[in-house]
């Protein structure tokens, strides 16, 4: 199994040495755009204030013009 991986049910989710962890979350970055992240995920501002989504992918601003910030509204886009 060239591109078997132990936590991506390959193999049952028990084995002798008990439960499995979960897979890990997967981030994907973009060069101009927001940050993909497999959900459901939990965010932390500057403030201290928490927001959550349980999305099954939620798209994280980068670029500060979200109106709707810390979520991505494609305002990126508008980048002249
Ligand atoms: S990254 Fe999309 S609005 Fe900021």
């Amino acid at each position: 199994m060239p591109n078997a991986h132990p936590n991506r049910g390959d193999k049952p989710s028990t084995s002798a040495e008990g439960p499995r962890p979960e897979p890990p979350r997967r981030v994907t970055m973009r060069r101009r755009g927001p940050i993909l992240v497999d959900g459901p995920v939990e965010v932390e501002l500057e403030d201290g204030s928490t927001v959550f989504s349980d999305r099954f992918r939620v798209a994280l601003c980068t670029c500060r013009r979200s109106r709707r910030y810390p979520w991505c509204d494609t305002s990126h886009r508008d980048r002249a």
